[in-house]
Formats: C-alpha cells, sequence, structure tokens
C-alpha cells in the first residue's frame, strides 16, 4: 500500500463517550474482526479498564478499508490513546504517531473536561481534527446544542461535524470516508535510513519484548539490525508484523506503517517510550521530546498475609514486566514483614497497578500512603561522608536522618493547569471559582493566573507541592466541579520547604509504617486526626494506651484509649466492704504494672483498616 494510501489516526474522548464502542465497530465494519457478542470491546482488554472505564494501556490495531468513492484501498492504523492526567506521557506518545485524530463526543453530554486536555494536545501537533457527535441514536440526545458548543470551543464549523451511533453502527462508512479523504498520509520518505518511534511495549511470556513502532522513514526487516538512540544497544530482529489487534506477521514494515517488532530484547525497560530506532551504522536525527518516564508517587506493597509472600512477589514480576513506567525495590516493615517499595507516575496509576495485581493474579495486598520523593541536604563532613553525598533522596520517611544533620529539606512542585468550562456566568464567578481557588490555597497552592479562554472556560494556573495534590486532590476538584474541571500537571522542579517528620507513638513506642513528612502548618491537624482514627481503630486492651504524634521530643497531639474494666467483683456478694476495695485496688494495681510494661501491639487488621482510610 502505498504512502498517500496510509492513515494513522486516534480516536480522544472523554471517559464513557464511546470510544471502545467505536473502535470495536470500526474493527467490525472493516472486516478486521468478527465480534464474537460476548467478546466486545478487544481494545479495552484488561478487566481493569473495563471495570473503571478508563483506558491505560494504549493498544493499536490496523484496518484495511476499500473508499466506497473511489475504490482505492487504505491502509488505516487507529492508535488507542489512554484518557487521564497520569497517562498523558502515553497520549503524547501516541499521538506522534498520528497525523489526525477523532474527536468524539457524546450528543447527550456534550464537551467534558477530557475532551479538553487532549483536543489541545492534538491541537499543539498540529494533528486534523475530525469531530464526531456519538450516540445520536439516543432520545435526549442534543446533536444541535453540542454542535454549537464544538463550534464556541474549538472553532469546529458546524456543517463538518458527522453525526454517528457507534452502538448501531450509523454513520461509520461516512466517517471512514471522511478519514481516507481529509487526513493526511504520513510525512514518510520510504528511500531515507529507517528512522522509527516507539511508541509502545509489552510483554509475553514466550516471545518476550513486543515493540509498537510507527515507521517514519524507510523499512524496517527480519535480520536488520537496529540501534537504540537513546541507550546506544542494537538488536537484531526476529520478526516484523501488523496489529489487527492480534499481531499479524509480515515481511516487512515500511514508511508510514504502524506494526510490532520482537527482537532479542530483555526487559520491557529496554523499551523507552519516544526513542528513535534506525540501522546500525546509519544515524539518523531523533524524534525530539523524548522524555523518560519518572515515577512522582512511592508506596510500600506488602501481602496481607506473610505466606503469600512468594506468591506476590512472582505477581509484582510479572507486571513491572508489562509496565516499564514501576519501579521497584524491596522494603522491610516490623509490622508488615517483607514488602516493596514502588513507584508511580502518579496515583491513578498506582490504583489501577494494585487493581490489575488483584484482578490478574489474585494477590491481595496492603498498601501504605503514598508519598513523594524529598531531597534533604545534609551537614557535617562526617554524615556527607557517611552518605556519599550532601543531599539525600528520601522517598520513604522512615529513612530520614536525625533532624540535627538536616540542613534544609526540599519538596517537589508541579505546574497545575485547571480548565473549568461554565455556563452561567455569575453562578460561576460566586460559587464554583472560588470553590476551585481557596481548594488549591488549601493545599499550599501558589496562584500563577486565573484568564478567561472564551466567555465560557476560564483557565486556572497554580504551582502546588506535589505531595499536596497526590492523595485526593483531582477527585476534590471534580466534586467542586460536578465532573467538569479538567485538571493536568507538569514538574515544576525542587523548592525549599519547611518540612517535619510527624512520629506515631503507641504507649512511648514508635510505629515506623505511621511516619509521615508533613508541612509545619499542617502538622497539627494531620496528627490529631491520626490520633483520632487509631482510637477508632485499636481495640480496647486491659491497660490504657496512650497513642502520640511528636515530632521529635515534642507531642503535638495524644488521644487514650481506655482500658476496659473487668468487673473483679461480680463473683462477691454482699459481704465486707474491705474485701471488694482489696480486689479493686489489686485490680488498678496490675494495670499500672501493665501499662508500664504493656507494648501494643497494632493487629494487622487494624493496620489494613487505616491504610485504606
Ligand atoms: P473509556 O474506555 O472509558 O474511555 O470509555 P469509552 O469512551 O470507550 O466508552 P465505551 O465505548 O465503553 O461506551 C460507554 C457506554 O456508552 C457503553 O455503555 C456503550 O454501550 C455506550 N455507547 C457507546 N456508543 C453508543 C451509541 O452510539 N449509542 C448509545 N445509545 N450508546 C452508546
Amino acid at each position: 500500500i502505498p504512502i498517500s494510501n496510509i492513515r494513522n489516526f486516534s480516536i480522544i474522548a472523554h471517559v464513557d463517550h464511546g470510544k471502545s464502542t467505536l473502535a470495536d465497530r470500526l474493527l467490525e465494519i472493516t472486516g478486521t474482526l468478527n465480534l464474537e457478542p460476548d467478546r466486545k470491546q478487544v481494545l479495552d482488554r484488561l478487566q481493569v479498564e473495563r471495570e473503571r472505564g478508563i483506558t491505560v494501556k494504549a493498544v493499536t490495531a490496523s484496518l484495511q478499508y476499500i473508499s466506497k468513492k473511489n475504490k482505492q484501498i487504505y491502509l488505516l492504523n487507529l492508535v488507542d490513546t489512554p484518557g487521564h492526567v497520569d497517562f498523558s506521557n502515553e497520549v503524547i506518545r501516541s499521538l506522534t504517531a498520528c497525523q489526525s485524530v477523532i474527536l468524539l463526543v457524546d450528543a447527550k453530554e456534550g464537551v467534558q473536561a477530557q475532551t479538553f486536555a487532549n483536543f489541545y494536545l492534538a491541537f499543539v501537533n498540529n494533528l486534523i481534527i475530525i469531530p464526531v457527535l456519538n450516540k445520536v441514536d439516543l432520545k435526549n440526545a442534543n446533536t444541535q446544542m453540542v454542535g454549537k458548543q464544538l463550534s464556541n470551543l474549538f472553532e469546529i464549523e458546524e456543517k463538518d461535524i458527522l453525526k454517528i451511533s457507534a452502538k448501531l453502527g450509523t454513520g461509520i462508512i461516512e466517517l471512514l470516508e471522511r478519514i481516507v479523504s481529509i487526513a493526511p498520509a504520513p510525512p514518510s520518505e520510504r528511500n531515507a535510513p529507517l528512522k522509527a518511534l516507539l511508541f509502545d511495549s509489552w510483554f509475553e511470556k514466550y516471545r518476550g519484548v513486543i515493540i509498537l513502532l510507527y515507521i517514519q522513514d524507510g523499512e524496517i526487516k527480519k535480520g536488520d539490525i537496529i540501534c537504540s538512540h537513546h541507550t546506544g544497544a542494537s538488536y537484531t530482529v526476529n520478526n516484523v508484523g501488523i496489529v489487527r489487534p492480534n499481531e499479524y506477521e509480515t515481511d516487512v514494515l515500511k514508511g508510514g506503517q504502524i506494526g510490532y517488532v520482537t527482537c532479542n530484547m530483555q526487559s520491557v525497560k529496554e523499551a523507552r517510550i519516544g526513542d528513535t530506532f534506525y540501522h546500525k551504522g546509519h544515524f539518523v536525527e531523533p524524534f525530539p521530546g523524548f522524555k523518560p518516564l519518572r515515577p512522582m508517587v512511592f508506596s510500600g506493597i506488602y501481602p496481607i498475609e506473610s505466606s503469600q509472600y512468594v506468591a506476590l512477589r512472582s505477581a509484582i514480576d510479572k507486571l513491572t514486566l508489562t509496565d516499564s513506567a514501576v519501579t521497584l525495590a524491596t522494603e522491610t516493615s516490623p509490622a508488615l514483614g517483607h514488602g516493596w517499595r514502588l513507584g508511580f507516575l502518579g496515583l491513578l496509576h498506582l490504583e489501577v497497578f494494585n487493581q490489575r495485581l488483584d484482578q490478574e493474579y489474585g494477590a491481595q495486598t496492603i498498601m501504605t500512603a503514598p508519598s513523594v520523593t524529598y531531597k534533604v541536604r545534609i551537614i557535617g563532613e562526617k554524615n556527607i561522608k557517611k552518605y556519599r553525598t550532601d543531599e539525600l533522596e528520601i522517598s520513604n520517611p522512615v529513612h530520614l536522618p536525625d533532624v540535627k544533620i538536616i540542613k534544609e529539606m526540599l519538596e517537589p512542585t508541579i505546574t497545575g493547569t485547571i480548565i473549568a468550562p461554565f455556563s452561567d456566568p455569575v453562578c460561576f464567578l460566586a460559587e464554583y471559582l472560588s470553590k476551585i481557588v481557596s481548594l488549591c490555597a488549601e493545599r499550599r497552592g501558589e496562584e500563577k493566573s486565573v484568564s478567561f479562554l472564551d466567555e465560557s472556560r476560564v483557565i486556572i494556573q497554580y504551582i502546588l507541592p506535589l505531595n499536596e495534590i497526590v492523595i485526593d486532590f483531582h477527585d476534590k476538584l471534580k466534586n467542586i466541579s460536578s465532573g467538569f474541571a479538567s485538571f493536568d500537571y507538569e514538574n515544576n522542579g525542587y523548592v525549599i520547604s519547611d518540612l517535619v517528620k510527624i512520629d506515631l507513638l503507641l504507649n512511648g513506642e514508635v510505629v515506623e509504617e505511621l511516619c509521615s513528612i508533613v508541612h509545619r502548618s499542617k502538622a497539627r491537624k494531620f496528627g490529631h486526626e491520626l490520633c483520632e482514627k487509631l482510637t477508632e481503630i485499636i481495640p480496647r486492651k486491659q491497660f490504657k494506651i496512650a497513642i502520640q504524634a511528636a515530632i521529635g521530643t515534642k507531642i503535638i497531639a495524644r488521644e487514650n484509649i481506655k482500658p476496659y474494666r473487668k468487673d473483679v467483683t461480680q463473683n462477691l456478694y454482699g459481704g465486707d466492704a474491705t474485701r471488694r476495695y482489696k480486689l479493686l485496688h489489686r485490680q488498678a494495681e496490675g494495670k499500672r504494672k501493665m501499662r508500664m510494661i504493656g507494648k501494643v501491639e497494632i493487629p494487622r487488621d487494624a493496620f489494613i483498616k487505616l491504610l485504606k482510610t
């Protein structure tokens, strides 16, 4: 198939607007796949994706289509993109392989948050945008109103908007014809040296690492020796082919095509997203904008029962093989036993990983509260010698050195962009904007700018500590804005910050797993809340339990769990009162002793409860 008959495109849509249904329909109508009724949505192949309704790992498919108009054969490469901020890296890299996108909008719901973020990504990447309204079969679909939104927001002409029902299959042929006629062919040179972009990879048990490449120039075939621009390593190509969406071997992949390659790559860690490949000895300029994935959020993972350690280890090993963005180190905790510390791109990434562990491997785990990586500058030549650096990176609060040797601490910050659409300006300014601003302020945000994009959208930029957004910022924002505000962020470097370590003590003993690093201004509140939560969770004992939160030796919060009192006098029938006093006195004495020696153990299930709240 000549380059002029190739179209590489992707579908961008808000959650639930019908992306997977449309992809299935495209596969079905082009005869790429006969869908069995129970095997719908092949493109969302992981169970988590189906449950959460989000696409996590990009999956690509090549379709063959004979145009009804000019009878020519076209090769249409559909690149599936994930839709969440944690995965915006994956969206960007998938878009690099495309020349056009289908902007899919639910005709009932209208334009929503994610549509914006992805629209702008496509827009700044100079991609041709094909606007499509989906679900027009619904009774309450409002194609006119949504069409207006698109033209207002994105300057799309109403006459260019296609109306389809992905579910019923109406309008799909028109859509295919539109792709063929207005989407550009890839700007490829087949006679030039090989230049290929790696935009996805996964691991299979028998074949090893499989990489997806967009062949910008030249061609690639079995036996070729290719080099990674990023690592300089070279590999021998074992197999090449296209994905439909199951792999289908071909002799060669030529300029403009998208396909898979297997080679002697050992682990997905070698398959860097955004990396450029070329033939050994024929160096080419790499694709711009290569950014290695960097974990931002860390959490400890432990088996619920220590007997499950080995099984969990094998599950984690397998899962990290398919997800190159996760980093892994072993960790031990006195209360939870042996486990691991994992690094993730963001909180959703972490949740999805945990859910995959559970669903695909049946591994039940406990996760400790997520933390970011702090930098700690230390003083004293002896200390610097001991640590072999004057700036430590700490992603587990337990590893924080003694405060006496800390000169200063730094925390990572991000530039957050919130785009909030609104329909009623008076109501918006009065309520919703002030709520967003106070949410950012409460999270120690520093306002950068607030401006109107047009009469129905405002763009708000804040510099925020990453630590303040990892847990529930996005959820809170969604709540405030009824799901409409979209949020995205980029790294903004480290800044010096007044951070403190809070220790949690039970009857004077520090519980390591419950240590945290927080900003001084929030320490008291944090300490109180933690102590209160623990009083609800730790079961009462025969002796009093003191729960304390402390910064160094200074106690900042305290709660007590009262002992339960056994009625030692219940066997006495009347008689001498002194016998009663004696018994009570002896009980009190016993308790005093017990308190002194009483070590409190938090039961494992209480621990789990705490970490889950
Ligand atoms: P993510 O994978 O989470 O991004 O969702 P998605 O955009 O892929 O949505 P999906 O295809 O899973 O569709 C969401 C829901 O909308 C499903 O229940 C579909 O059956 C339904 N749906 C999709 N297209 C249509 C349509 O044309 N008409 C009607 N009535 N329902 C549709």
